[in-house]
């Protein structure tokens, strides 16, 4: 008994050191793949709701496999905030203008401000900018010339621009499409055109990006469009600390989130979740000059 004892124990001791690697080996090979470098091309850290954490949450973040956050601003201050924490964290890029909801008061002093900030070799974007017909915080006309004028600020400085289209489809693609503002780069954030609308985008050079909508479960009418979009043209987003994406729908998102969205994108299309991690940071690095 005893010598058999010893037997089983000597078999267990020699081989354990084998299992822990063949698991350890394994465990490895699943973080390798968590690992994919990933993006989040728009993400609101100098949001209050990140006041007590925001370290943290980049921290997270970088834990995850992000690589780069794309911190877009919405106003003048918050666009001088985002060059701030910018300037904070190495991952973190900054996007800087006028959303259409902070359309009214806005003047020659504030687009000469945010030109000045554009100077700054974080800045990689202008955004967010574009049109909101949903809650109409500006009155429409107003948030079309403001944002005219930072699409011409976007084509002077020759940087891409990130556009915010919510239930102004029709204008958006007007506007994207007239002759003054053809050779534009840029992204639609948080995609919830047609399919139609995102070919129209894409045919002039447009990036989608998708975010934590795309994994609702009332959403097939979205993820129908994210199937046909190539993924030579897709990006990811969380849109944090809003729009989070399923299973933590109701919380407050961050940018560690993006990994369900690119996630989603990749069940959706039948591709591993690595290759759509690649692409989208790649499309990225392509779009915002991310070395
Ligand atoms: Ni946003």
């Amino acid at each position: 008994m005893l010598a058999s004892r010893s037997y089983e124990d000597s078999r267990g001791f020699f081989y354990l050191p084998l299992y822990v690697e063949s698991c350890w080996g394994g465990m490895m090979a699943i973080l390798e793949e968590d690992k994919s470098q990933i993006i989040d091309t728009h993400a609101h850290l100098d949001d209050e709701k990140f006041h007590e954490d925001r370290e943290d949450v980049v921290t997270r973040a970088k834990e995850t496999g992000l690589k780069y956050i794309i911190n877009v601003g919405c106003d003048l201050s918050s666009s001088r905030k985002v060059m701030a924490l910018a300037e904070e964290f190495s991952m973190v890029y900054a996007a800087i203008g006028i959303h259409p909801h902070d359309a009214q008061g806005v003047n020659e002093g504030v687009f000469r401000e945010l030109k000045e900030l554009s100077k700054h070799n974080k800045v990689v974007a202008f955004g967010e900018i574009g049109l909101d017909y949903h809650y109409d915080f500006s009155p429409r006309e107003l948030q079309r010339e403001v944002f005219l004028s930072q699409l011409d600020l976007g084509k002077e400085l020759d940087l891409p621009v990130i556009i915010h289209d919510r239930e102004a489809h029709g204008d958006i693609t007007e506007v994207l499409k007239s002759k003054c503002y053809r050779g534009i780069r840029g992204v639609l954030h948080c995609f919830s055109g047609s399919y139609e609308m995102a070919k129209e985008c894409m045919n002039l050079g447009y990036y989608i990006s998708f975010a934590g909508p795309i994994t609702f479960t009332n959403s097939r009418r979205l993820q129908e469009v994210a199937s046909k979009v190539p993924l030579d043209f897709i990006l990811a987003e969380t849109d944090s600390p809003y729009l989070t994406p399923e299973p933590y729908r109701g919380k407050r998102n961050e940018p560690m989130n993006v990994r369900l969205v690119v996630e989603k994108i990749a069940e959706i299309k039948g591709l591993p979740y690595q290759a759509v991690a690649e692409k989208t940071l790649e499309n990225a690095k392509t779009l915002f000059g991310l070395s």
